[in-house]
């Protein structure tokens, strides 16, 4: 007798403290690097959306989230980075089987994660007001409180540790949240709901996961009227459709972080080996599936030639394949369409004129996998669409540039101002052009390192706010302003 076929696993909702089943049928959840169906997602109608709603709402209103006590909320964090800890290896595979990157890149996501979760735990002790030396007889106090239910829109590039990044600050801030997960990448966030479900302090309904469509259940959530904040990691153009909608419905906090077109920029003074890895890895790591891709690489044109060679040289040894081996460094794109989308910035840049130096299509031997080869333009017009226009994959545009003036104009000639980097050994310059850039981050002589303890985020178009760090958790924090008259006298006016 044969065995029965497994099914394939259908992922459940999580709402109230209950994983339930949803009402619609729901999608398949693809392996990118293999397109095999790996899973069956939920997608939630808007009123499974209100319940998630509902339930955040009752939780933070009546539960005993937001009255517990920081050292309290701190303990349950402290717990969550643990919890996620003790499963570092399975969910780093769960995270590369869905999204596909490199599973040595996926081991340090998990890793990130927990570290965003046991720094906010850490931090929960720390917040505090202020004394406000107002010139009466009285003590003016600032108070602290969480804004409340926090709508989390998260994108597919970093499924685990963008839901680390917009969780644990609110938790940390006492809010109560609904999450949802890009519809490309429900699994690991899924399990993340699995682990917070396992701890005894955390409270029914203080964190909902619903999976679904972003213009259904995201938008749901960005014009409730009972979701105080929304919180979006995605692409400028949703940025813009959520924060219309926070505008026509209560005028719920909102903060974004959106695309970007960062430029990695290389004067002829940088060290050469440093500078080169620098480049490919600023545009390659993570198939190039990152907000601060450093996907303009403007070089100082006495080494321009020689250092587009040597990056092609570099980023041919790229190790494109199976995303499970610990030897790759790049895995797929996450989804077919993806793959057509970048692949249509390839050929529009093409006809554009640019000069395809490396890559520009799909690897061979790797079908049927969403794979998109290392692809770097030289030449590129700072004006070109390739030059303006965020790809989020594997394709960089090489600008050279005379001068610091030209690249400083370059670097800031776009909507954009998520990161930039500038590689010299001039300290002086280095700090001429930090200070001129504009960018929410800017890195010297390194480019991508991101650490929880320091803030995130973008100007211009790439975002509003900050996450990370001791100012990550402002953005789930209100203001109360509290006077204390300590004298009897009346006013006196009359
Ligand atoms: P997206 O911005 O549309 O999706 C991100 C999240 O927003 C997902 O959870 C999605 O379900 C949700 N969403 C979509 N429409 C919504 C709406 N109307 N209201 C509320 N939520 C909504 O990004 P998408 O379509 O996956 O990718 C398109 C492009 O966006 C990419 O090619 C890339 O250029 C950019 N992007 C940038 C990211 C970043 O980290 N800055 C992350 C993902 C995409
Ligand atoms: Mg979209």
């Amino acid at each position: 007798m044969e065995m029965p076929t497994t099914t394939t696993r259908a992922l459940p909702l999580y709402i109230g403290g209950r994983f339930v089943e949803g009402q619609d049928p729901g999608q398949d959840v693809f392996n990118p690097a293999t397109g095999e169906v790996i899973a069956r997602a939920a997608r939630a109608t808007p009123d499974e959306a209100r319940a998630a709603v509902a339930a955040a709402r009752e939780a933070f209103d009546r539960g005993p989230w937001a009255t517990a006590t920081a050292a309290q909320r701190g303990r349950v964090l402290l717990e969550v980075a643990q919890a996620l800890r003790a499963r570092a290896p399975e969910l780093a595979r769960l995270e590369t089987e869905n999204m596909g990157k490199p599973i040595a890149e996926a081991e340090l996501d998990v890793a990130d994660a927990a570290s965003v979760f046991e720094y906010y735990g850490g931090l929960a002790t720390k917040l505090t007001g202020d004394v406000n030396p107002v010139p009466d007889d009285a003590l003016s106090l600032t108070l602290k409180e969480p804004v409340g239910v926090c709508g989390q829109i998260i994108p597919w590039n970093y499924p685990l540790l963008m839901a680390a990044w917009k969780v644990a600050p609110a938790l940390c801030a006492g809010c109560a949240v609904v999450l949802k997960p890009a519809e490309a990448t429900p699994v690991t966030a899924l399990e993340l709901a699995r682990v917070l479900d396992g701890i005894a302090d955390l409270p029914r309904g203080v964190v909902n996961v619903v999976t679904g469509d972003g213009p259904v259940v995201g938008a749901a959530l960005a014009a409730s009227p009972d979701v105080d904040k929304v919180a979006f990691t995605g692409s400028t153009a949703t940025g813009r459709a959520i924060l219309r909608a926070a505008a026509d419905s209560n005028l719920k906090k909102v903060t974004l972080e959106l695309g970007g077109k960062s430029p990695n920029i290389f004067f002829a003074d940088a060290g050469w080996e440093a500078a080169v890895e620098g480049a490919v890895f600023g545009v390659f790591v993570n198939q190039g599936e990152v907000c601060s891709a450093g996907s303009r690489v403007l070089v100082e044109r006495s080494i321009h030639g020689r250092f587009v060679e040597a990056m092609v040289e570099k980023a041919r040894q790229i190790r494109l394949g199976d995303p499970l081996d610990p030897a790759t460094r790049m895995g797929p794109l996450v989804t077919a369409a993806h793959r057509e989308r970048v692949l249509g910035h390839v050929e529009r840049a093409r006809r554009d004129g640019a000069r395809l130096v490396l890559g520009g299509g799909a690897p061979r031997g790797l079908a049927p996998g969403y794979f998109v080869e290392p692809t770097i333009f030289d030449g590129v017009d700072p004006g070109a669409r390739l030059a303006q226009e965020e790809v989020f994959g594997p394709v960089v545009a090489v600008i050279p540039f005379d001068g610091e003036e030209e690249a400083v104009r370059i670097a800031n000639a776009t909507p954009y101002g998520l990161a930039a980097a500038v590689w010299t050994r001039d300290i002086n310059r280095a700090f001429r052009v930090v200070k001129r850039v504009r960018a929410g981050v800017v890195w010297v002589n390194h480019m991508q390192p991101t650490y929880v303890e320091a803030p995130w985020g973008g100007v211009k178009q790439s975002g509003l706010g900050r996450e990370l760090g001791r100012y990550g958790v402002e953005g789930y924090l209100e203001l109360k302003q509290v006077h204390v008259n300590l004298s009897e006298k009346p006013i006196g006016w009359y």
